[in-house]
């Protein structure tokens, strides 16, 4: 008999959660005015909200935070960092951030600027907030199939390399650069072939832009390479990530999905003048150039996790949980993006809750029924989240609905993940009762989806 999968890892130390009544979860609900994010952590048994600073790290990753070095300047724990980022991912230099956003922010302070064009696979919320802050415009290339959450495609995260050519064909003297997103998060954590980056390089040359890669995933798109790209199967994670970025010119990472860590960013790069450049508002909005608002034992945390978080083993494990967890809710019926993602599961609001009018915010909606249900919490990825177009003020109404359910990593077990289905298919089972939604009460003029403050409608 064939074993079966088991985590490639064992625990060490826990951490407990609690459960509470529907009483409770309905009062705590309303006092957050139907926003999850206002919910307190012990509010909540399983947290889905995001895989983003939530993981547990190993023994190896405490152990070297024990020697982190706190150096105003030149801290040796910032050399560890380089090494590991020059030996994985290949560039030469680096810049030490906060988190993802403070990458974005101090890069898109040198590159975009009023008026510019920036193309490529469904800009992630903060990537598209900094870009509209200043002004520019996100263009979202990603392939059609992917806006069709039954249809498969191995690569369902890819950027439209034809539209992308026309695009630049037209507009390349406002593009700044080309940004991929590895994986494509907003798309339901789809990944990006290798195909496809080879060929966005090849159109980057051709009007002589360079690409950045959006990166907070780039390991799990690196397994997914692996795993159904023809002529990767023999390869290890390590070489694929390096041949990955050996497409870009520089990347932003949020440190805090694929390199295991609670909190941590960077810039990757080719261009020592492109360092320079960033050196100056890193040094006004992070912190000077050798920690960028990270602590030595952060940065020291952060290169083992880029180790770890780029070994097969460890990536198998994770994905062939939210691979577990898509099984169980295909077994009751329940429509999600598929195949499932890298990091979470997206199910598909639209079609689990037709009779809430879209107005109402179906992803919401349904996002409230699974805490109400059993106290899980996941995320709006739909209207609420895309906010008003800046120019009109109009709502936006992306073409899809989606609640993401992100597993943390190396968190939970997999009985979670069978409450999860469970719950879900509790809410599945009356969906047609459910026919009102939610309205706003109250939004801030950008990112409202952290604040809004809602009623139901
Ligand atoms: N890019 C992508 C693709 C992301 O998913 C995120 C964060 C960021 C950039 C920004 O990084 O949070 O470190 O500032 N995503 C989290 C999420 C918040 O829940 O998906 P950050």
């Amino acid at each position: 008999m064939e074993l079966p999968f088991a985590e490639s890892y064992r625990i060490k130390m826990v951490e407990n959660i609690r459960k509470s009544t529907r009483k409770e979860r309905e009062e705590w609900i309303k006092k957050a005015n139907y926003n999850l994010f206002s919910l307190k952590s012990d509010q909540v048994f399983i947290d889905l909200i995001t895989d983003s600073g939530t993981g547990a790290m190993s023994d190896r990753q405490w152990s070297a935070m024990m020697l982190g070095d706190e150096s105003y300047a030149g801290s040796s724990s910032y050399y560890k960092l380089e090494k590991a980022i020059q030996d994985i991912l290949g560039f030469e230099h680096f810049m030490p951030t906060h988190q993802g956003r403070a990458a974005e922010n101090v890069l898109f302070s040198v590159l975009v600027k009023e008026g510019n064009h920036i193309p490529g696979n469904s800009h992630f919320d903060t990537t598209k907030g900094h870009i509209e802050f200043r002004k520019a415009l996100p263009v979202d290339l990603t392939i059609d199939i992917a806006s069709d959450t039954q249809a498969y495609h191995p690569f369902k995260g890819n950027v439209d390399t034809e539209k992308l050519e026309k695009y630049m064909a037209e507009h390349a003297n406002k593009v700044p650069f080309i940004i991929v997103t590895v994986t494509n998060n907003t798309a339901g954590g789809q990944p990006v072939s290798m195909e496809c980056l080879r060929d966005v390089k090849k159109i980057a040359k051709k009007y002589s832009k360079p690409v950045l890669y959006d990166s907070a995933r780039f390991a799990e798109n690196a397994y997914f390479i692996k795993t159904r790209e023809k002529g990767y199967e023999n390869k290890t994670i390590k070489e694929i990530v390096k041949e990955m970025f050996s497409y870009a010119d520089m990347m932003t990472m949020s440190s805090k999905k694929d390199a295991i860590v609670n909190i941590g960013g960077f810039i990757g790069m080719r261009s020592e003048e492109l360092k320079r450049e960033c050196a100056t508002f890193n040094i006004m909005f992070e912190g000077y150039v050798t920690y960028g608002g990270m602590a030595g034992r952060d940065m020291n945390a952060l290169a083992v996790g880029l180790d770890e978080g780029t070994e097969f083993e460890y990536l198998e494990t994770r994905i062939k949980q939210v691979e577990y967890l898509g099984k169980k809710l295909t077994e009751f019926g329940i429509p999600f993006q598929s195949p499932a993602g890298g990091h979470a599961i997206f199910v598909d609001a639209n079609k689990v809750l037709p009779n809430v009018p879209k107005e109402e915010f179906r992803a919401q909606t349904l996002a409230v029924e699974l805490y109400l249900e059993a106290g899980i919490r996941g995320v709006e990825i739909g209207a609420l989240l895309a906010d008003r177009d800046p120019v009109t003020r109009e709502n936006r109404y992306p073409k899809l609905e989606l609640l993401r359910l992100a597993i943390s990593r190396r968190t939970y077990t997999n009985n979670h993940m069978d409450v999860i289905a469970v719950a879900l298919k509790n809410v599945f089972d009356r969906r047609d009762s459910i026919t009102k939604g939610l309205k706003i009460t109250w939004e801030a003029p950008i990112m409202r989806h952290f604040t809004a403050e809602l009623d139901r409608a």
